[in-house]
């Protein structure tokens, strides 16, 4: 196959000054993107800010011949997530790959969370998610032409003790990534869901020491496909974690179906309601055939 090169394209990507957005980044950039390194180099938590991240990826990719700019604007606000994708368009004149990566963790369980620590971590992986959509995706339709690769989590798709912001924040951006992929559709706009596992300072206080190996840089080629033209996919998950590249979705059983319910009847039913041998899976317009496959089955059953 030849090579995957992003010549000509701009890349935005965002906490791409430490972890995974900084593999993600640097691969962006020896494929030859213009990346925009965003980051506002804080702690784990999110809290204080720090330019040298960002400079010092940004600085990497050049000192390797690859064209790169720092920025250190918030995503976690409008104006901030606007003032990063300007920084693409100013400079080079488009937004064509958009990866938000950014993201803190503030556990705590649910009886000790408070409402700051939910909003906080909501604010940078979520809302974020939304405001940099909000500033990428016009320019990206009037464009014709758009990538936008948002982050989940294992944490979102089966939660996590101790994460309720973070599982809330990760399943979201799963929902606005499939409005994203829907309304880019006829603009050429594709948008996907990377769901990564990597060591990075975010597995502090874990023991990593058995672990297979986890680095970003083997993520980093599933991220940039993702960001890539050659991404055929929109509206979807692609996991990556040790080496292991897979795609989640959404699956539902076959389910049975009744003229009408009691309380008891679910009861009596549950074991084949819940029972995932033979599963139903909506591909394609999904919302459509989710309705579909379930009129189908009552019109079937009224026929009896
Ligand atoms: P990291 O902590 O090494 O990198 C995240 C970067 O985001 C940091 O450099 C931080 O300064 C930056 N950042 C935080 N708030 C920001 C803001 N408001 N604006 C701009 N930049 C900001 O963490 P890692 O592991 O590289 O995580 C990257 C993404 O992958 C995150 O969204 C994380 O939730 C997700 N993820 C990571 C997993 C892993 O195994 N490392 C597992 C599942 C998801």
């Amino acid at each position: 196959m030849t090579e995957l090169r992003f010549d000509d394209r701009v890349a935005v990507v965002t906490g791409a000054g430490r972890g995974l957005g900084r593999a993600y980044a640097r691969l962006l950039a020896e494929r030859g993107a213009r990346v925009v390194v965003n980051d506002t180099g804080g702690s784990l938590k999110g809290d204080g800010t720090d330019a040298g991240p960002a400079e010092s990826v940004a600085g990497e990719i050049r000192a390797a011949g690859g064209e790169a700019v720092a920025s250190t604007d918030s995503v976690s606000s409008p104006e901030g997530a606007r003032a990063i994708v300007e920084m693409a368009c100013d400079r080079w004149g488009a937004v064509d790959a958009l990866i938000h990566n950014a993201g803190i963790v503030r556990a705590a369980s649910l009886l000790e969370m408070t409402l700051e620590d939910f909003d906080a971590v909501l604010d940078v992986h979520l809302r974020g998610a939304f405001h940099l959509v909000r500033a990428a995706f016009p320019r990206m339709c009037d464009a014709g032409y758009g990538r936008i690769v948002l982050t989940s989590s294992i944490g979102g798709l089966y939660g996590n003790h101790r994460q309720a912001n973070y599982g809330a924040a990760k399943a979201g951006l799963v929902g606005l990534a499939n409005v994203v992929a829907l309304e880019g559709e006829a603009a050429g706009v594709r948008c996907n869901v990377i769901v990564p596992g990597a060591v990075t300072r975010m597995a502090e206080g874990l023991d990593t020491s058995a672990y297979p190996p986890m680095s970003p840089e083997l993520v980093a080629p599933v991220a940039a496909w993702l960001a890539h033209e050659a991404c055929s996919i929109s509206g979807e998950m692609l996991v990556s974690i040790a080496g292991r590249v897979a795609r989640a979705f959404v699956a539902e059983t076959r389910g049975v179906y009744r003229e009408e319910w009691s309380m008891e009847a679910v009861a009596d039913e549950m074991d084949a309601i819940r029972d995932g041998s033979d599963p139903f899976v909506a591909e394609g317009d999904a919302h459509v055939e989710h309705i579909r496959f379930s009129f189908a089955m009552a019109q079937r059953g009224r026929a009896r």
